[in-house]
């Protein structure tokens, strides 16, 4: 059985099976719904059911209130229809219209760039270049049909090789195998890009970037980009880690504060070290962009990426500080739960 979806305001419309998430019949038939973790957990897919009657299987997902669905809020990655729908959704426009494929890659190099933290360069074959946006992620695929998300750290410009920053984490099936046994020349299939985490090129507001941890990739990509480009608005980097180990390639925004005027550059430790405490700042890092901008953060487009609790406490905490909310874009590194596998 299958079921119509018109969207609002675009007035595009589509069909979807029973058997399948108002998203993936979006996605599937080129309808740029905005989406993050495909999991229910960030939250970047809600929209509004203007009417009709959707399923979420026993339990509302953990991106999703009963205040919210009384509210009329939808969660779309996991909404099943269960009639006809008219949908209120923001479409994306850029990354929609990107192809999303499987492509063979190569480890081309791998260095470790903290105890904990891998770079990986993954070379694409000549012939078979991922078009991506700066910022974007890509699936890795694995041989048991699971797979892994990370995000691109380089830019598009530079697109011969995927660089990717992946983080062990403790007891973790394919991070753990990436720090101990993956080595170069090894294939890895990834399927990409994915994700609405982009630089809005129109805006010409002051930029705010909050990276948590490996949440700096993505940011490294759409910064490089930014620079490729010439942006020339002021642009404020804060990264939190939990000591100074965890500022992997600190030297690199380092290098970006001292040669552009219009760059600012600060580090923000949660547990510092007594020797380092009198001269880092320490903390919570969305805290430490609320303090830093007393008047408020109406005029600014905040990009945040990075654990799932700093993305969600920095939209709720800007929010109350003025920040207009349309201009948080956002990566959540959502676990990938057991029940997602390749197709
Ligand atoms: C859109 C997106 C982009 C991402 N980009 C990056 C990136 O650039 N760099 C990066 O390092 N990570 C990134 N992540 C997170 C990354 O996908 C996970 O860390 C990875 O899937 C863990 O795989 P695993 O097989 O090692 O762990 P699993 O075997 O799946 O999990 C083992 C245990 O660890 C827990 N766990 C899983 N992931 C995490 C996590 N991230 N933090 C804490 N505990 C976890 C699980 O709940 C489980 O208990 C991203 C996630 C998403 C959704
Ligand atoms: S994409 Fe739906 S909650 Fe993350």
């Amino acid at each position: 059985m299958s079921f119509l979806v018109r969207i609002q305001p675009s007035g595009h419309s589509f069909m979807v099976g029973a058997d399948e998430s108002v998203l993936d019949a979006a996605l599937r038939q080129g309808y740029a719904f905005p989406y993050g973790c495909r999991n229910g957990g960030c939250g970047t897919c809600k929209g509004r059911l203007l009417s009709g009657v959707l399923d979420y299987g026993t339990d509302l997902p953990p991106g999703l209130s009963q205040e919210e669905v009384d509210a009329g809020l939808a969660l779309f990655c996991q909404a099943r229809a269960c009639s006809d729908l008219d949908v209120e959704v923001k479409e994306i426009g850029a990354a929609g219209e990107l192809d999303i494929r499987i492509h063979p890659t190569k480890v081309q190099k791998k260095e470790f760039l903290a105890d904990d933290v891998v770079r990986l360069y993954l070379k694409m074959p000549d012939t078979d270049r991922m078009q991506f946006l700066a910022g974007q992620y890509v699936d890795i695929l694995l041989k048991d049909g699971r797979r892994r998300s990370f995000s691109i750290a380089n830019a598009p410009h530079d697109d011969a090789l995927v660089e990717l920053h992946i983080r062990h984490v403790d007891g973790g099936d394919f991070t753990g195998y990436v720090m101990d046994t993956l080595k170069e020349t090894d294939i890895l299939r990834i399927e990409g890009p994915h994700g609405n985490f982009y630089l809005r090129e129109g805006a010409r507001r002051p930029l705010i970037f909050m990276a948590g941890g490996t949440g700096f990739a993505p940011i490294k990509g759409i910064i490089e980009h930014a620079l490729a480009e010439g942006v020339t608005q002021p642009m404020h980097l804060y990264w939190g880690v939990r000591d100074e180990k965890g500022l992997y390639l600190g030297e690199l925004a380092r290098k970006w504060a001292k040669n552009l005027p219009h760059f600012q550059f600060h580090a923000v430790l949660s547990e510092a070290s007594p020797q380092h405490a009198s001269n880092v700042r320490t903390g919570y890092v969305h805290e430490a962009i609320i303090a830093d901008f007393p008047s408020g953060l109406a005029n600014f487009d905040i990009y945040a990426s990075g654990p799932p609790v700093m993305v969600r406490a920095g939209f709720d905490a800007f929010s109350e500080h003025g920040m207009v909310q349309d201009r948080y874009f956002s990566d959540a590194f959502e676990f990938q739960r057991p029940g997602v596998t390749a197709e």
